[in-house]
């Protein structure tokens, strides 16, 4: 059986044997007490060995985590563990998927999308579209917080950020904007020196200051617009669970594009009684299979975190019939803790966000922060992401 018929048959199976799960547990209720509410938990895995307090998030996060540890270990909050791990990538200007410095819409905008979802009150936040305003996932838990709106849009989002004191700035680095003038010469009808121009090759060569690094980046980014985002989870030592996920969306998008990082339950779903499950890559196809909350819906069967997030990555595959030449046109990673403490990441293709490397996730435990390799649908190198 090759790896792709292996996943067809391990879809079709799972139909029965989650049929069979299900009847487990509908038939027999698990009495699993919860430590920190009182009354029974209806649903969900009996407890297994994992480690908490434990935070995760996609490759990006990795320098990122120990901030949302330290949280973590002081008994702080785990909505407020996740938020400010990311907002250290949302403050970076060189992460160029996530925040300041994010790479803009079509029109040379930076525009950004975010979403919080706190497992112990079960409530959620989101923003989508925002202009002008770094900090998304706190706009986002702001909304959650000082609302009683889950989702709030476009100039409404930031007149909201601005009401709540967040700070208005330019979002477009000078790296962002270069990156942007050659996507629009080399690709654009209108704007030249175009490929065909002989002025070309110099053009892009002084913007990237003759550097071959920097241009082939730009090149690479040009060609296969990045999706990039992180998603991070938090699981505390009581077993509780918070995430978010946060992003400067699709690279050249068409102004108002909303990916799947503020939608909640696909770029990012959380429940208390389960665990948490996020996403990166192309939010297009996350949303179409919901999976932030199928992902979550499986463990709570009592799939692994690993298992259901590859399970995930699978119903995308079939959205296609499996075929690769289409599939390659995208990357898509998927995230999963539960309550115990246990994780996983699984991903559309071998390759990662880096040149060269594998798809990876970071992992914080109380040990140094490291990246993990994620299970990985095809055993190839796809899309470049
Ligand atoms: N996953 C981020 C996006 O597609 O916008």
């Amino acid at each position: 059986m090759d790896r792709w018929t292996r996943r067809k048959f391990f879809l079709t199976s799972l139909a029965g044997s989650a049929f069979a799960g299900a009847g487990r547990l509908f038939g027999k209720t698990l009495e699993v007490t919860d430590g920190n509410r009182p009354g029974p938990r209806l649903l969900g895995p009996a407890p297994v060995a994992g480690t908490r307090p434990l935070i995760i998030s996609s490759a990006n996060g990795l320098n990122a985590l120990d901030k949302g540890m330290q949280i973590l270990k002081g008994g702080g909050d785990t909505l407020e563990a996740a938020v400010a791990a990311v907002t250290v990538v949302e403050d970076d200007p060189n992460d160029d998927s996530v925040g300041y410095g994010g790479l803009p819409n079509e029109e040379g905008e930076v525009e950004l999308d975010a979403s919080v979802m706190h497992g112990p009150t079960r409530r959620a936040g989101s923003v989508a579209s925002v202009r002008r305003i770094k900090n998304v996932s706190r706009l986002a838990k702001t909304v959650m917080e000082r609302t009683n709106h889950v989702m709030i849009v476009g100039d409404g989002a930031r007149r909201f950020g601005l009401a709540e004191g967040f700070e208005e700035m330019n979002l477009l680095t000078e790296h962002s904007r270069k990156i942007w003038l050659a996507w629009k010469a080399k690709t654009s009808f209108n704007w030249r020196p175009g490929t065909d121009s002989p002025e070309w090759k110099e053009h892009v060569a002084a913007l990237f200051d003759y550097d071959a690094e920097k241009i082939a980046y730009a090149m690479r980014v040009i060609t296969s617009p990045p999706t990039g985002t992180i998603n991070c989870l938090a699981v505390n030592a009581k077993g509780e669970v918070s995430g978010t996920t946060t992003t400067s969306g699709l690279a050249w998008k068409i102004p108002g594009r909303v990916g799947d990082s503020p939608v909640i339950g696909a770029g990012l779903f959380v429940d208390g009684e389960v665990g948490g499950a996020g996403s990166t890559g192309k939010g297009e196809e996350n949303i179409k299979i919901c999976g932030g909350h199928t992902i979550v819906e499986m463990m709570r069967k009592g799939m692994k975190p690993d298992d259901a997030c590859l399970e995930a990555v699978g119903r995308v595959v079939r959205n296609y019939n499996g075929d690769k030449k289409k599939l390659t046109t995208f990357h898509l990673y998927f995230y999963a803790v539960n309550r115990d403490g246990e994780y996983g990441s699984a991903s559309l293709w071998k390759n990662g966000y880096e040149e060269g490397k594998g798809a990876m996730f970071a992992v914080h435990d109380g040990t140094p922060a490291r990246l993990v390799p994620c299970k990985t649908f095809f055993d190839e190198i796809g899309h470049e992401e």
